[in-house]
Order: C-alpha cells, then sequence, then structure tokens
C-alpha cells in the first residue's frame, strides 16, 4: 500500500518551494512510517532549495521532526506505532569501523529508508537529510526513530533532531564543558544559543556570547549568557580575555563557519583550551594560521558533527531535562507556520529575528 500526503518540495535550484501530494510506501524491512506532527525549519532545507547541497532535486524538505509511528516494517523491534518520536539523521549501522570502535556518535554509514517517496508522476524524492519531513508523513529507516516521552510538545522537541542538537552537543558531548568552565560561543544564532545552553547544562560559570547583532545578544542572555560581547565595536577576542582574568576561555564554541570568526575562536581561548567548531563553512573558505600558535597554544581544536549525538542516548535525556523544566527548548520556537508557509519562513530567516520557524501539522 501507499499513502498520498501533502509535503513540501523543491523542484528547481533557486526556485520556491511547492506544496505537493507525494507518494510514501508502506515501511519495508527495517522501515518505519511516521506521521509528522511539528518540523523546525532549517538553514539546510534553505540550502537544498538553493543547490548548495547537491543537485539532486526534487528535493522532500524539513528534517527537524518530531511524530507518531504509524507503521513498522518486517524486523522493526526498537520502535512500535504508536510511539511518539524524534526523527534523527544519525541511525547507527553498529558496524562500520567508528561503531565497531565503541564510537557510534561517529557512524560513518548511517540508515535512511531503502524505499523511495515519489511524486504522483513516479519522479523519486531525494529526503532532506535522509529524513523528508515537511510532509503530513514521512518514511524513513527505523533506527531514525528516537522514541521520547509522549509528554513534551512536538514543535520543541522536533527540533533536538538538528539544530538545537547540534549547539547542545557542541557544548555537552565535543566541547566537554564542565562545571566551573568559562565559555565563549561565537555566533548566537539557533545553533549558538544551543551551545550557550548547554554549558549552562554543563554548569559552566560564564558563558560569554558574542554575535554582531544585539537582538542575537538578547536572546542568547535570556538563554543563560552572563556576559555579551557585540563584535562589531568591539574586539571580541579582547573581551573574551577582559573577561576571563586576561587568558581566555576554556572552551570556545564557533557557530558560524566563517575563517574570521574561527581565528577569533582560537585567539580567544586559554592555553591549552578546547576550540570547538560547529558553524558549517562552505567550500571555498581557507583557514591560515601561524603553526608555531597552534602548537605553543595546545590544547584541542575539534569539529562538532551533529553536536556529536548519539540520538537513542542524548535524546530521551535530553527531553527528560525539558520536562522538568530544566531545558527551555520552547524558547527556540518563535513561531509555528502551516505547511504551505515555509517559503515565507526562509524569507524571514534573512532577517536575522527567528530563532525557528517551526512547521506544526
Ligand atoms: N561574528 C559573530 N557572529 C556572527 C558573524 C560574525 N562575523 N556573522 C554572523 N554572525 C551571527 C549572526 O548574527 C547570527 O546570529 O551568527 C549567527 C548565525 O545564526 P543563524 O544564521 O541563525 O544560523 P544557525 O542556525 O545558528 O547556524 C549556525 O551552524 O549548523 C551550522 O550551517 C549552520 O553554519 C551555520 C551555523
Ligand atoms: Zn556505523
Ligand atoms: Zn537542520
Amino acid at each position: 500500500m501507499t499513502h498520498q500526503v501533502r509535503a513540501v518540495v523543491a523542484r528547481g535550484k533557486g526556485a520556491p518551494v511547492s506544496l505537493e501530494t507525494i507518494v510514501v510506501p508502506d515501511p519495508g524491512p527495517g522501515e518505519a512510517l511516521v506521521k509528522v506532527e511539528a518540523c523546525g525549519v532549517c538553514h539546510t532545507d534553505l540550502h537544498y532549495r538553493e543547490g548548495g547541497v547537491n543537485d539532486d532535486f526534487p528535493f522532500l524538505l524539513g528534517h527537524e521532526a518530531a511524530g507518531v509511528v504509524e507503521a513498522v516494517g518486517e524486523g522493526v523491534t526498537d520502535v512500535a506505532p504508536g510511539d511518539f518520536v524524534i526523527l534523527n539523521w544519525r541511525a547507527v549501522c553498529g558496524q562500520c569501523r567508528a561503531c565497531q570502535r565503541g564510537r557510534p556518535w561517529y557512524c560513518f554509514d548511517t540508515h535512511n529508508a531503502k524505499q523511495r517517496m515519489t511524486l504522483t508522476d513516479g519522479t523519486d524524492l531525494s529526503p532532506a537529510l535522509g529524513i523528508g519531513a515537511f510532509a503530513e508523513k514521512t518514511l524513513v529507516a527505523a533506527g531514525q526513530c528516537t522514541k521520547v516521552d509522549r509528554a513534551a510538545s512536538a514543535a520543541a522537541a522536533g527540533l533536538l533532531g538538528c539544530g538545537v542538537m547540534a549547539g547542545i552537543g557542541a557544548a555537552i558531548n565535543t566541547g566537554r564543558v564542565g562545571r566551573g568552565d568559562t565559555v565563549a560561543v561565537i555566533g548566537c544564532g539557533g545553533v549558538g544559543d544551543a551551545a550557550v545552553v548547554g554549558s549552562n547544562l554543563a554548569g559552566a560559570a560564564r558563558i560569554i556570547a558574542v554575535d554582531i547583532d544585539d537582538r542575537k545578544l538578547e536572546t542568547a542572555r535570556k538563554l543563560g549568557a552572563t556576559h555579551t560581547v557585540n563584535s562589531k565595536e568591539s574586539d571580541p577576542v579582547e573581551a573574551i580575555r577582559d573577561l576571563t582574568g586576561g587568558f581566555g576561555a576554556d572552551v570556545v564554541i564557533e557557530a558560524v563557519g566563517r575563517p574570521e570568526t574561527y581565528r577569533q575562536a582560537f585567539y580567544a581561548r586559554d592555553l591549552a583550551g578546547t576550540v570547538v567548531l560547529v558553524g558549517v563553512p562552505t567550500p571555498e573558505m581557507k583557514l591560515e594560521l601561524p603553526l608555531l600558535d597552534v602548537f605553543g597554544r595546545g590544547g584541542a581544536l575539534k569539529s562538532s558533527w551533529y553536536g556529536d549525538c548519539l540520538p537513542s542516548r542524548d535524546f530521551p535525556m535530553l527531553i527528560d531535562l525539558y520536562l522538568q523544566g530544566r531545558l527551555n527548548l520552547d524558547a527556540f520556537v518563535t513561531e509555528t507556520i502551516a505547511l504551505d508557509e515555509v517559503e515565507k519562513a526562509f524569507e524571514r530567516m534573512h532577517h536575522g529575528d527567528v530563532l525557528r520557524s517551526v512547521v506544526v501539522l
């Protein structure tokens, strides 16, 4: 059997997205059919629409989602119909060299559904990040579904599926922020703000938020930043040093993805400190640093892929903290919108007044 549902499709490079009827197959072995309840609008969706990821149009957009499992295919035991789940793009394989070494958060062979979702004329769709959740129903690998407490709001929970997890994980998993640490976060959009929240959860003593936009700094402060620096107005490296006894922060999280902000992160950390790059650069960007400084300053220069998260470990834990009132995921939901308003949400993204627009179905 197949299901005909409404979904947001990007048909060609730079063209506005359209609401289409798509065909979703019943789950085969190892797959799950999910009734989507909410899906956040992420920069990566826009990036797909602009042809910045690859040319495999048409794309089925949407990937920060939560919903309810409607059906599962043969051999699926981890989730069952009726489960409230967050979708992830790290369904670990258990077999690759990372998994075999006990580091599944680096899994190099993550799973997606094997069957294709299509347009009604049979054209294969390419789901964004192997998910495709701006749709009433989507088909994923069962491992892409992580069961969490049903009491959580779908709009908030879905955000853990991508950007918010990336930021929290950059602080907690990659940066290993601990009690009493000083942390600086450069770039306070959805990802950077989540890094602020993650640092706060981990017990950081001082959290310095850096951005070029005062509105972003205000939000960061509400989410737990203890200090803010507008790096258009003052040199962020000096400002961070001034706020840390002249030494620099223990952990600096770069959530922009540009050479100049990476350089700031590199020099704004204390000796033997850690830089975490969670912002995603573009292919033409180059970084130049004196090698002697790389050596002489010691410490660790790390990248954070998806916050080095392990969905089965991190999603239920973070949802529990959310339900206890210790993790304000609702603060990341700036507005809830309908399925046909994704294009408008892309436009709002440029104005910088939205952390996340979330499609609620
Ligand atoms: N210095 C400081 N902050 C900057 C600078 C800069 N030179 N340039 C931009 N910013 C700020 C913006 O003002 C904004 O607040 O960085 C923030 C970026 O936020 P968003 O555009 O909302 O992006 P976000 O979703 O947070 O993602 C950030 O992480 O996952 C990656 O691809 C994503 O590279 C992107 C980054
Ligand atoms: Zn693996
Ligand atoms: Zn995303």
